[in-house]
């Protein structure tokens, strides 16, 4: 299993390829989780892409809220975050077509009883907002193998959720490359995320459908709103036990992130100041540790039309890796 670590000691035999959902705000969780590492892999020399789903969004729901606005403000939690759009190609699915000319012949690799056994999928159908079930929900990590195999990456930072994914994407790799006798794509492997989910304001996984998130791009008297407003218990005396105390050990936790210390000594800290002083100080760890990305955030928010510009150079970017790949699928198979 390749770490973070090594990956960023030999940046040269790497390529990276992740992405999100555009459908809101990105948040501490997506943070901590993933986002940070991304910047690492960059900052060390790792080429890195990373797609805007936004034809992902149309899985769980009918239509996709003002998809380009959210695309943007993707762009801007990643610049703010510290992606660096000179180095790191990002780009949304829908502006490079040769992403759905690869689902095609991406399709004819997989079965059916495959796609239905997708645990990930399985997930998502019980928990849409659709009536029906469509062909996209079935079919996307097949989608996403493209948007994931055009650029022929090795590695593929994502959380757990997503391992059944880049299993399809795996073999679609391992099965086009038999039936066409050519080794065109790598079986990329997942680079999990080293700090276990975060914990949002109610104990539970960070998540914004849960509303339980502190969003990147929040002011500091609405962190301090959010983190005032979370769920504790009635021990005043504050200590990390993650096992019966959820709601105390993820706000420590939050606050330990933020501090690059341990979470005991954080609760130390606090000792028997009950939740009003766990909650002042973890808002002032949250808040301190995001005074620079956020004031990053605020500069980079006054001029969309960079925003835009970042979008369109990385889309003609990943067009010109897409095409590539697609001209040598064609060839593979044969085709005219
Ligand atoms: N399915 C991922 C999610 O829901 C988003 C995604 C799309 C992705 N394409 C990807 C993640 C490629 C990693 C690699 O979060």
């Amino acid at each position: 299993m390749l770490t973070l670590e090594s990956a960023c000691r030999n940046p040269e035999r790497h390529r990276v390829l992740t992405g999100d959902r555009p459908t809101g705000p990105l948040h501490l969780g997506h943070y901590f989780g993933t986002l940070q590492n991304r910047v690492r892999l960059q900052d060390a020399g790792v080429e890195l892409f990373l797609v805007i789903a936004d034809y992902q969004v149309l899985t769980d729901r009918d239509v996709a809220d003002r998809p380009a606005v959210h695309a943007e403000n993707l762009v801007l939690d990643y610049l703010a975050a510290g992606i660096d759009p000179e180095r790191a190609t990002v780009f949304t699915h829908s502006s490079v077509p040769a992403l759905n000319q690869l689902l095609l012949p991406f399709l004819s690799l997989v079965s059916v009883a495959e796609l239905g056994r997708n645990p990930t999928v399985k997930d998502e159908i019980a928990h849409s907002r659709q009536a029906a079930v469509s062909g996209l929900m079935f079919t996307y990590p097949v989608h996403q193998a493209a948007d994931i195999l055009f650029c022929k990456p090795d590695l593929v930072p994502v959380g757990q959720d997503q391992l059944p994914h880049l299993e399809v994407t795996r073999t679609i790799a391992r099965r086009f490359n038999d039936r066409y006798r050519t080794d065109l794509f790598p079986e990329p492997q997942a680079l999990l995320s080293p700090a276990p989910l975060l914990a949002g304001t109610d104990g539970g996984k960070m998540s914004k459908s849960r509303g339980n998130a502190i969003p990147l791009g929040a002011t500091e008297d609405e962190t301090a709103r959010l983190i005032r407003a979370a769920t504790t218990d009635a021990d005043r005396r504050i200590g990390y036990d993650p096992e019966r105390r959820p709601q105390v050990s993820g706000l420590l936790r939050l606050a330990a992130l933020c501090q690059d210390r341990d979470p005991h000594a954080v609760a130390e800290d606090i000792g028997s100041g009950g939740a009003a002083r766990l909650k002042a100080a973890v808002t002032e760890a949250v808040n301190e540790h995001l005074r620079p990305l956020r004031a990053r955030r605020t500069a980079l928010a006054a001029d969309r039309g960079h925003l835009r510009q970042v979008l369109r150079a990385g889309s003609e970017r990943a067009n010109a890796v897409a095409d590539t790949t697609l001209a040598e699928v064609r060839a593979a198979m044969g085709s005219v």
